[in-house]
């Protein structure tokens, strides 16, 4: 388990997918669009830290190839509840053989062809600790390398290897980039966001992690490697309409912030109380591109 919830991230889907950049999406259509990809008519996907697929939902429609996608997760559940969502999401299953050669008795999933607006989607799902198996990930064939919200959990050492073994194009979207905007602004609002980034850098399983630092390392490293690499806002501009979504990031929110023990129980429990309630936020994220001309 990796502290995900299916319900969460099901909470969290319709605003990230709301909240992507479109301007640098259409730049990754294009740039699919325009390449020779490993197999001519196709495309490889693969999504480090898949969850339930919401990332393959939001970019699976847009993309005219056929699409072969591996979700990479270490949370076998998650994988599983990808696989009905993504079986429920469908217009159809249809029968198609899976991807080539690479299925092994490892990927303990069954994987999927599906029928989605006319597009022929084939997935399979890979059970993986990306903290040690990066590099396998990494060296099986793909077009193009995704992660969603993924990124702000790893940690320096380990992005840094990852950066070095990377050879292929990589869109991050909804990476975490620290910035928070609760409305009507409070006085308390500084010493809980400065205890909750504080919260973000501990370990999440990577070593200490990035959190809103994750967009800037990264562009560093693989500018040094000769990657192009394009950044574009991404935040959740929440509202009334959002409220089921503010309330748990309020709630969890003050819970990692009572964590970090920095600020006074009271003020805490006062600033979640009025946070649950608040009719207006905007979190910011940042979407990333990288490619090699
Ligand atoms: C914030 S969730 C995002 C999920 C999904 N990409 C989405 O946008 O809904 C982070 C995901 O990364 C996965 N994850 C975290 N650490 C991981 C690791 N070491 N190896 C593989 N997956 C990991 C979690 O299980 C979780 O599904």
């Amino acid at each position: 388990m990796s502290g995900f919830s299916a319900d969460w991230l099901s909470l969290r889907e319709p605003v990230d997918h709301r909240s992507r950049n479109l301007d640098l999406q259409a730049q990754v259509l294009n740039y699919l669009e325009k390449i020779k990809t490993l197999y001519p008519g196709s495309v490889h996907i693969t999504d480090l830290g898949s969850g339930t697929g919401s990332n393959l939902r939001a970019l699976a429609p847009h993309i005219n190839s056929v699409q072969y996608w591996t979700l990479v997760d270490y949370d076998l559940t998650l994988l599983n509840v990808a696989r009905s969502t993504l079986l429920a999401w469908a217009d159809r299953e249809i029968n198609m053989p899976t991807d080539e050669s690479s299925v092994n008795l490892l990927d303990t999933i069954k994987p999927i062809s599906i029928l989605k607006e006319n597009k022929t989607i084939v997935v399979k799902f890979k059970y993986v600790d990306l903290f040690n198996d990066y590099q396998a990930i990494l060296n099986e064939p793909a077009d193009l390398i995704t992660a969603a919200a993924f990124f702000d959990l790893v940690a320096q050492p380990w992005l840094t290897q990852f950066c070095a073994h990377l050879s292929k194009p990589l869109y991050t979207v909804l990476t975490y980039d620290g910035v928070e905007k609760w409305s009507p602004a409070q006085v308390i609002d500084a010493e809980i966001l400065k205890a909750f980034h504080e919260h973000q850098r501990t370990d999440k399983g990577f070593g200490s992690a990035l959190g809103p630092a994750a967009t800037q390392c990264l562009e560093n490293l693989l500018r040094a490697q000769q990657f192009t690499t394009v950044c574009a806002p991404s935040p959740w501009v929440l509202d009334h309409q959002d409220q089921a979504l503010i309330e748990q990031l309020a709630i969890g929110s003050a819970k990692a912030v009572r964590e970090i023990g920095s600020v006074s129980q009271t003020s805490v429990n006062q600033w979640e109380q009025s946070r649950i309630q608040a009719d207006q936020c905007e979190i910011g994220h940042i979407d990333f591109f990288s490619y090699k001309a």
